[in-house]
């Protein structure tokens, strides 16, 4: 059997170190590159058992090297630039990135919800890992959609500050300690900020577009009514939501409970008589989706609110990222 050769481009920023993690847990057998900037490049990382010198991504860093897969997480303007060149050089480039999202020719792929869409990466040699909040919420949307039909879905999110890098991280851990923010423009300590990424003429932020437009793509669904407010809590890790959804056919809880608990991927933790319900603490460092307070809307036809949390570095970026790694090679291998 061929063996592979992955890249890991950013592999020094916060995502690429789960990146390493999360391939080192699964024990992905592979050959491996480790690319960022000049800044880093020349040092040394152990991993998978090997020392790997981290390397300068430029424009010819992947010629002839038989690099199969590259891994993309080091920014929008990076993997513009660099996501045309590595695939020019026949490598599939996974980027975690916005950049290519919502180029049509792009699949945007959470394995559990359309893996139907991994052969798409032949377009461009391309395939986009969604932004953070949207993959926990189509994980938890796909066994209701399937089962009942989606009509309408209201997001209200409660977002970690490492969705914010490094930087987000940092201003939390100062902020507690009382030093003014650097990355947010208030202070996220003892506060929460209804800003995410930047405004839009259209009043959103374009998280909240991001939101709306990838949940569309995802599940191949153009027209779903579907809205977002996001929101950054002084949380470390991890992005909680309250989804409301508004179903197309009329079911009874039993079945919503069981379309969600039979689901890959998903996670149910309901028990209010024992105070069980998803929370970031205890999603933290783990793979899966977690949905609880899962009941009736009874304000609307075919209603049902639910609370759903993930790791938002690992299922939100690095893990979802290896996962389509790991069904390319099962493609490839096929
Ligand atoms: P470096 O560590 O050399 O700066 P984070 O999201 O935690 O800030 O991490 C960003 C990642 O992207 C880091 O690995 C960083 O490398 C990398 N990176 C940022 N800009 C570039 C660039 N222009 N070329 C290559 N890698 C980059």
């Amino acid at each position: 059997m061929k063996r592979y050769h992955i890249a890991i481009v950013g592999a020094t920023g916060m995502v690429g170190r789960t990146f390493r993690k999360v391939l080192e847990e699964r024990q992905i057998d592979a050959d491996y590159t480790l690319l960022a900037s000049a800044r880093s490049a020349g040092s040394v990382i152990h991993f998978m058992g090997k020392d790997h010198i981290v390397q300068v991504l430029n424009e010819t860093c992947f010629e002839g090297k038989g690099i199969d897969i590259a891994l993309f997480s080091a920014g929008g303007g990076t993997s513009l630039t660099y996501a045309p060149i590595a695939a020019a050089a026949g490598v599939v480039v996974v980027d975690n990135s916005s950049a290519w999202r919502m180029d049509p020719a792009v699949p945007l792929v959470v394995p559990e919800v359309n893996a139907d869409a991994i052969p798409q990466y032949k377009n461009k040699g391309i395939i986009a890992n969604p932004n953070c909040s949207t993959i926990q919420a189509v994980v938890a949307l796909k066994p209701l959609h399937d089962a009942f039909g989606l009509k309408r879905v209201i997001y209200s999110t409660y977002q970690a500050v490492s969705g914010a890098g490094q930087a987000g991280f940092t201003d939390l851990e100062e902020g507690l300690k009382g030093v003014a923010p650097k990355k947010f423009p208030y202070p996220i300590a003892g506060n929460v900020l209804p800003h995410i990424d930047v405004f839009l003429p259209n009043g959103y932020t374009k998280e909240e577009q991001k939101m709306i437009d990838e949940t569309r793509k995802i599940m191949g669904l153009p027209e779903l009514a579907v809205t977002a407010t996001t929101v950054r809590v002084p949380v470390f890790h991890g992005h909680s939501e309250s989804i409301n959804i508004e179903l197309e056919r009329p079911f009874e809880m039993e079945q919503v409970f069981d379309a969600l608990r039979s689901f890959e991927g998903l996670v149910v933790e309901d028990d209010p008589d024992n105070n069980l319900y998803p929370l970031p603490i205890r999603a933290e460092d783990t793979d899966p989706v977690y949905v609880g307070r899962i009941r009736r809307d009874f304000s609307v036809e075919n209603g049902i609110n639910l609370w759903c949390v993930a790791d938002n570095i690992r299922k939100g970026a690095a893990t979802n990222a290896v996962q389509i790694a790991e069904a390319l090679i099962k493609l490839w291998n096929s």
